[in-house]
């Protein structure tokens, strides 16, 4: 069995990876941050550790992403499970070398590029499963379709953050409709208000009222839980394409459920992404 994560440096991630080190023998740590995989592969027990590899990956660099997929091909000849766990809110709206904004291109484009790539490989697995960590932020979501990169200077990090948690269940489905009768299951999930170094790139209001939300926030072994749930459990077919929260399937927002969004999501990520593809 083989895992691939991404954001696993941090957070929920590392929480999440390092639950599962155990379940798989193949650890890909897909990160930005040498240094930090570094780290967290010294972290390991020596036996865990040598099943793991650092495959670097910028899901604000389209090219990166494509690179990544060569690498993970040479390690495994099949791939189980894909946790698309890395994403964040930045206060101000930032354009990525490949012209897209930096919050949809880190939450949704890279794990749209990425797991495009890593099709082949999942569909080689008994029951390969995709993980999309999505959030209950989805339900303030606000998309507009013809202009999903807030060029017409609309830009709110809260906003754009609910709109690319949105996709995240609406890519979800999307798999399930394309793939699940090749075998594939997809779920997405919200672990939770976790104190982790979420909303740290922020300031101004929400950092303010992030910060005081910080007493009741659960850690990052809590926020993990329902990822590491999915990804271990065998997880009753009729679920498939589900939103989790507390490990248990739970209904997402009206916009989260429209086959037309669906649709629109796809075409326009194909769209933006077609050199890459
Ligand atoms: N914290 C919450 O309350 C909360 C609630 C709902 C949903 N979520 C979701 O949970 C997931 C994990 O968040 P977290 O709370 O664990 O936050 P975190 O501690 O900030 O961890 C985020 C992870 O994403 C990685 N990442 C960010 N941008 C990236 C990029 N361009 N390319 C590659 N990796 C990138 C970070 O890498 P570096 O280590 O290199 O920075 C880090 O490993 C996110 O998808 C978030 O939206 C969080």
């Amino acid at each position: 069995m083989n895992l691939a994560i991404t954001g696993p440096t941090s957070g929920i991630g590392a929480e999440t990876f390092k639950a599962l080190t155990k379940d798989f023998d193949k650890l890909l740590i897909l990160a930005r941050n040498l240094d930090k995989a570094k780290d967290l592969i010294q972290s390991l027990d020596s036996n865990i550790r040598t099943k793991a590899v650092f495959v670097p990956l910028d899901l604000a660099d389209m090219n990166s992403i494509v690179k990544s997929i060569a690498l993970i091909e040479k390690e495994v000849e099949h791939l189980d499970v894909l946790i698309n766990n890395a994403g964040g809110i930045f206060q101000n709206k930032e354009i990525t070398k490949d012209g897209f904004e930096l919050t949809f291109s880190a939450n949704h484009l890279g794990h749209f590029l990425l797991t495009h790539h890593l099709i082949p490989l999942l569909l080689k697995s008994k029951s390969p499963k995709v993980i999309n960590v999505s959030s209950e932020a989805h339900r303030a979501a606000k998309p507009n379709f013809n202009d999903v990169q807030y060029e017409n200077g609309n830009y709110s990090s809260f906003n754009a953050y609910a709109n690319a948690k949105l996709f995240n269940i609406l890519f979800t489905k999307s798999l399930v409709d394309r793939y699940s009768s090749k075998g594939l299951s997809s779920f997405a999930l919200h672990p939770g208000v976790v104190k982790s170094n979420f909303g740290m790139e922020t300031s101004g209001v929400f950092k303010f009222l992030w910060k005081l939300a910080t007493p009741f926030m659960v850690t990052p072994k809590e926020g993990a839980k329902t990822s590491i749930y999915l990804a271990k459990n065998k997880i009753d077919k009729s679920y498939n394409g589900y939103y989790f929260k507390n490990s248990k399937p739970n209904t997402p927002s009206t916009t989260a459920r429209s086959k037309k969004m669906q649709e629109r999501l796809w075409q326009e990520s194909e769209r933006l992404l077609n050199k890459w593809l």
